[in-house]
């Protein structure tokens, strides 16, 4: 529950029912008095008008929430600093916008198990950011989106997500779709796989605009000789932010049949904003029993379809059923597709050429687009 500190009644009213609508439950204090002194549902706090400091460092200190000052006017930077001296947190435009306060929101309930949703909600903030760099990522309007987002993540390094992230490109451009492959991974390889400049990067969905025109986009974007569209990597070690993540699958997702984004194994704030956003999430993992671990739990957290591939078996076919149908049971997804170790993939790779599946391995990867039941949204398209 949110308490709101607001002299004028009114408008302490207009929140709630804002508030309210977005989900957020509401207390609302116009005067000292009504400020309680323990609150065990307290989440947050937001500030409008002046209120005494003492107060805000009651807020602050006794009911151990975050305070968040909200206001009318854009702050030059000394205001905003003589705010922060009387204890507020961080400063946000009114109305306030529930997606960044949430990120200063106190844990209440810990005992809730960990999903992604969770985990991205949790991120609490300790620092504060001027609100004139920290405006928080809001789609415009409720707007459809048009393209299947999928997620290919795992937990290890090395088992072919990116691979797969390309194959299904390759695929999909092949069917005459609008192929959009963003690289979350900040460690990842495919401006160099596909021998294009890095002049353009995923950095830039930190703060494009919320709508762009589709020649807009395409600028911030990279023609790949596969006939697919690359976002690159940026240049941030820990990846992009969770804003420049959703901004990114917003934007794209207006424009594109399909997004797909590659994310670095594991628990990267990015990785764990894709899996919660994406419509499919794709796990990769290998034959190698040490491929597994910690897959289960990891992909158990989204709430999102999941599927596994087991990718570069070496296997016979009857073993690799086998493999595979153990693995299923073990991780709780179905195996969408058993990719086996493809020579001439590999080759090409090591060769410094783009990856290009073998007829046996393109055809697994058809199997798999029908399997995730991407074709089915075709109704989406253009004329949509
Ligand atoms: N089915 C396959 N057959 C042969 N080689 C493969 C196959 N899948 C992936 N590879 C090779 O395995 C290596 C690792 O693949 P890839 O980069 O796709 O893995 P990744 O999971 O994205 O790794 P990282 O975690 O480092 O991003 C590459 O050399 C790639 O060419
Ligand atoms: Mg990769």
């Amino acid at each position: 529950m949110w308490l709101v500190c607001d002299h004028d009644p009114v408008r302490a009213e207009r929140l709630r029912k804002y508030l309210e609508k977005q989900g957020v439950q509401v207390k609302i204090a116009t005067k000292e008095e009504e400020i309680p002194n323990t609150w065990a549902e307290g989440k947050l706090a937001l500030f409008l008008g002046g209120w005494n400091p003492a107060t805000v460092q009651h807020v602050k200190n006794t009911l151990g929430l975050s305070t968040l000052y909200c206001t009318l006017d854009t702050l030059a930077p000394e205001q905003f600093e003589g705010l922060r001296q009387q204890g507020y947190d961080d400063v946000v435009p009114y109305p306030p916008a529930v997606e960044y306060a949430r990120r200063w929101e106190r844990e209440v309930n810990t005992e809730n198990p960990t999903t992604l949703a969770s985990l991205v909600s949790q991120r609490r903030k300790t620092t504060y950011t001027a609100y004139v760099e920290s405006k928080p990522f809001q789609p415009p309007a409720p707007t459809p989106r048009r393209a299947t987002v999928i997620c290919v993540t795992g937990v290890k390094g090395g088992v072919g997500k990116t691979t797969m992230a390309v194959l299904l490109a390759n695929a999909m451009v092949a069917r005459g779709k609008r192929i959009v492959v963003a690289e979350l991974d900040p460690y990842g390889n495919l401006a160099n796989l596909f021998r294009v400049e890095r002049t353009v990067t995923a950095d830039r969905f930190e703060t494009l605009p919320d709508v762009l025109t589709d020649p807009e986009l395409e600028q911030n974007m990279l023609r790949t000789p596969a006939g697919w569209w690359l976002i690159p990597k940026g240049d941030r070690p820990l990846g992009l932010s969770k804003d420049g993540v959703a901004r990114l699958i917003h934007l794209v997702g207006l424009y594109a049949d399909a997004l797909i984004l590659d994310t670095h194994a594991g628990h990267l704030m990015s990785t764990v904003v894709a899996m919660r956003e994406a419509d499919r999430v794709l796990g990769v993992t290998t034959a190698d029993r040490t491929t597994w671990t910690d897959l289960r739990a990891f992909l158990h957290m989204s709430e999102r379809p999941v599927y596994l591939v087991l990718n570069r078996v070496r296997e016979r076919p009857r073993k690799a059923a086998a493999i595979s149908a153990f693995l299923q049971k073990e991780i709780g997804f179905r195996v969408a597709a058993i990719v086996h170790e493809d020579d001439t993939l590999y080759q090409r790779v090591q060769q410094g050429l783009t990856p290009l599946g073998s007829r046996k391995t393109n055809a697994r990867i058809h199997q798999l687009i029908q399997t995730l039941s991407i074709s089915t949204k075709e109704a989406k398209s253009h004329e949509a």
